[in-house]
């Protein structure tokens, strides 16, 4: 019997890679391969790229520049692109890297295996096509092997809203709903195998209609119906955009007790004419309403949101706009970034902000988002909340798990991977909690 052949995947971007890597491993893995972490060992390395910005995309040509010696000393090694940025550049890949045997843009992965051998066999195949096939019916069941107890599942991908910055619409391409039916055969299959928790993705995950029967269900409904599964404890979602949070949605954060209360709500800017510069189609204050209501049907959620700065016309008291709308919010968590022009985006030829002006901008943005970070953290001491356990921590005897909110919390305890504890928080350390299992 010949040795299993080995796949190495390493995974850049979003929650959906993360999860389209862990499908393209199961794919390949029904086609003999099992996966290493040891890059030095594989027989196939793909990497899983993101194209949101020039950084993120720059990195894969760097990572592949280091490939070369690997390919050179192992010559049946093969390297594979997938992701964003092969969905984005596709053959051209090819051309700026000859070390790579095969591109596979994202809406292709079940034809992987095909593409491996085609591969091995001398071509080169590049697919980055959006083909009419669902790709999920062409992917094999999810093997008990890789399963921890949290896992994403993919119920939406795409984006139509094309804000003026932004990639996803063309490396994704349009929404597309999966049928509801498919969603829960997958989550029962998920939580049959130990799953406690479900964090379910899309590019625009509140926008989700999928077919239901005759009719649609909206993501509201498809959260209700996930937590009629028995065994499965919690349920997340992300990322969502603010025209599309319904109000059934909202309600379901007030009446849903395993739907989680956390929302990732990116806005991206303060500023109502930069809003419509990006093409965001809401304004700050609709922004704020919303959220208003959100803390209505559930007071204790936390906010997590996205911000951009620098974006093209920005002035001084655009970026103030920004700062008073992150005071006004109180966020739990957010993530920044520094506008990022991406060809074939409408803002791609705008004029840009000064780099030394949008580094500035960065950081003091940052730091009121840190502040606001270890506020929120500050205030979980003394609190008790649910801890669902995922793995030993770095102490002897400790586990580390996410609460309620998803913070990292770090408790001394004897309890397995799965279990889910009910924790008094002790200390807030500046990225984690810690706390103590509460009596009875
Ligand atoms: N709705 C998507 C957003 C993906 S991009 C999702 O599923 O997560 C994540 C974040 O990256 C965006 O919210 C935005 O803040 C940031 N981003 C997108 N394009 C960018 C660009 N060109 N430059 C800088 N940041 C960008
Ligand atoms: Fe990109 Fe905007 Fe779509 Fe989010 S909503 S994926 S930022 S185009
Ligand atoms: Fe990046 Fe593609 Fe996700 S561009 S953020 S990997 S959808």
């Amino acid at each position: 019997m010949t040795a299993p052949k080995k796949l190495f995947i390493k995974t850049y971007g979003c929650q959906m890679n993360v999860y389209d890597s862990e499908r393209m491993a199961e794919a390949m893995g029904a086609e003999g391969y099992v996966a290493t972490e040891v890059v030095e060992e594989a027989d196939l390395v793909l990497l899983n790229t993101c194209h949101i910005r020039e950084k993120a995309a720059e990195k894969v040509y760097s990572d592949l520049g280091r490939l070369k010696p690997l390919k050179a000393a192992r010559p049946g090694l093969m390297i594979g692109v997938a992701g964003c940025v092969a969905q984005a550049e596709g053959a051209e890949i090819l051309r700026r890297m000859p070390i790579v045997d095969l591109v596979v843009g994202s809406q292709s992965y079940h034809r992987l295996p095909a593409m491996a051998r085609a591969a091995a066999a001398g071509e080169k195949p590049v697919d980055t096509e959006f083909p009419p096939e669902d790709k999920f019916d062409h992917l094999p069941d999810r093997p008990k092997a890789a399963l921890r107890p949290t896992a994403f599942l993919t119920v939406q991908e795409g984006c139509d809203k094309f804000c003026a910055f932004c990639v996803v619409p063309y490396t994704r391409g349009a929404e597309v709903s999966r049928p509801a039916a498919r969603i829960l055969a997958e989550a029962r299959g998920l939580v049959a195998k130990g799953v406690r928790e479900i964090t379910l993705l899309g590019q625009n995950v509140n926008a989700y209609h999928g077919a239901d029967g005759d009719g649609e269900r909206s993501l509201a409904g498809l959260v209700r119906d996930l937590a009629r599964i028995d065994g499965l404890a919690r349920i997340r979602y992300t990322t969502s955009h603010p025209n599309d949070m319904s109000d059934d949605l909202i309600a379901a954060h007030g009446e849903v007790d395993k739907l989680m209360p956390y929302l990732h709500l990116p806005v991206q800017s303060g500023s109502d004419r930069i809003l419509k510069a990006m093409n965001r189609r809401h304004t700050a204050e609709g922004y704020l309403r919303l959220i208003e209501r959100i803390r209505a049907a559930r007071p204790d959620i936390m906010l997590s949101g996205d911000f951009i700065v620098g974006f093209p016309g920005e002035t001084e008291a655009d970026f103030a706009a920004t700062m008073d709308l992150v005071r006004a919010v109180g966020y739990g968590m957010a993530y920044s970034f520094r506008y990022s022009p991406r060809p074939g985006t409408p803002a791609a030829g705008r004029a840009p902000v000064p780099d030394e002006v949008a580094d500035a901008r960065l950081q003091t943005l940052q730091a009121l988002i840190t502040d606001q970070q270890r506020a929120a953290q500050a205030a979980m001491v003394g609190r008790e909340v649910g801890v669902l356990f995922e793995k030993p921590g770095r102490m002897p005897g400790q586990m580390v798990g996410k609460s309620d909110y998803l913070h990292a919390v770090h408790v001394t305890t004897d309890a397995t991977p799965g279990t889910i504890a009910r924790v008094r928080i002790t200390a807030s350390a500046p990225n984690s909690l810690a706390g103590e299992i509460c009596a009875g």
